[in-house]
């Protein structure tokens, strides 16, 4: 007989940061801000109040959301139609900043000094999984982090005084929007604002980089040319090809999975399982989102799926067992996940 485990159902934010969404949604009113103070203060009391501003970077424009409020980057998620959760890069204004977040080593001391502010991304060990929403990193251990030079960017990130996760402002498996009038084209009704700072200048995404173990791996080329890269490092990238290089960004590290196994669409549970809840289910050890909302369960994801693992282990169980999640909207990123965690390559 299944026991439980947590009296009640009891769901991965505490209660005062839980947010109600509809499933379906709905046509945001996207204003198109000026360049001017006026126009930066109100993008960052939008992304404050966990809003979604695009605003212009050197490379392409991002669509951006407070990279701490798990609900504010699900609506990314669900904003661009990814079908897939990736992890996202995280905006600072200055080192100082990105130090909170990331453990740099010396390389990426280096490379920090000789290209930030620029078009290049740093995945750095995470430093304190708490604070970003673990759908920033979708569950990782290392953090993509990158300081933008453009004016209006470093504006907004010094205005808003936080991380702003943002991937590139487009629909997704669209190309990236170097113009404002692009950002319009593909998002008008589904973001808060977008801030119009004219062509992108780089027009390219920021080069990803990976220190790692004495070398540094180029995850995606981009904006810095990797000659200027090897020049300042002394020694050659691992390029994308090399065997010893994950595949593609999206891809590193494989993807977060629990030690536990997961079984889905679990509507009954077996005695070596802990259930993970959606919607009005009873005996849930913990629940996406007990209102079946799917913002509040992609936010509470990775964080649920961790806490699950520490549960499973606590109580000798070997399976995380999660209720059916509907495959609408933000759906399909949910089940894409859970289906990746069930069954590990
Ligand atoms: O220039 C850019 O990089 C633009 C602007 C807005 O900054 N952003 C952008 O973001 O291109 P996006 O989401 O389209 O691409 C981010 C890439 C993805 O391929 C993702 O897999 C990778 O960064 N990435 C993010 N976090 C990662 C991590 N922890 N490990 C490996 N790859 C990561
Ligand atoms: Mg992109």
């Amino acid at each position: 007989m299944y026991e439980n485990l947590v009296r009640g159902q009891t769901t991965c934010l505490p209660r005062g940061k839980q947010q109600r969404h509809s499933v379906t949604m709905k046509t945001k009113n996207t204003t198109l801000l000026e360049p001017t103070a006026k126009g930066i203060d109100q993008a960052a009391k939008t992304l404050a109040a966990g809003g979604l501003v695009a605003f212009p970077t050197e490379t392409v424009y991002g669509l951006g959301a407070d990279a701490r409020n798990g609900a504010a980057v699900a609506q990314v998620y669900q904003a661009k139609g990814r079908p897939a959760f990736n992890p996202l890069i995280v905006h600072v204004a200055d080192l100082e900043t990105a130090r909170r977040y990331a453990i740099f080593d010396k390389t990426a001391d280096r490379l920090a000094a000789a290209f930030w502010p620029g078009p290049m991304s740093l995945v750095l060990p995470l430093k304190d999984s708490s604070v970003l929403s673990g759908l920033v990193t979708a569950g990782l251990e290392t953090v993509a982090i990158r300081i933008p030079a453009h004016p209006l960017a470093q504006e907004l990130l010094r205005r808003f005084d936080g991380p702003v996760a943002a991937p590139s402002a487009n629909i997704s498996g669209q190309v990236s929007p170097t113009d404002p009038a692009h950002v319009m084209d593909g998002l008008t009704g589904r973001i808060d604002a977008i801030v119009n700072g004219g062509a992108c200048r780089v027009g390219l995404e920021s080069t990803i980089l990976l220190p790692r173990a004495g070398n540094v791996a180029l995850l995606r080329p981009g904006g810095i040319a990797v000659e200027q890269i090897e020049a300042v490092l002394g020694v050659p990238l691992l390029r994308p090809q090399d065997p010893e290089t994950p595949r593609s960004p999206g891809q590193l590290a494989t993807h977060y999975a629990p030690s536990a196994r997961v079984r889905i669409n679990a509507r009954t549970i077996r005695g070596d399982e802990l259930l993970l809840g959606f919607g009005q289910v009873e005996n849930a050890a913990l629940n996406l989102s007990d209102t079946g909302d799917l913002i509040e369960a992609a936010a509470n994801l990775f964080t649920c799926l961790r806490r699950m693992d520490d549960l499973c282990r606590q109580s000798s169980k070997t399976t995380i067992a999660v209720s059916p999640v509907p495959t609408g909207g933000l759906g399909l990123a949910i089940n894409d996940r859970l289906t990746r965690a069930a069954s590990p390559e």
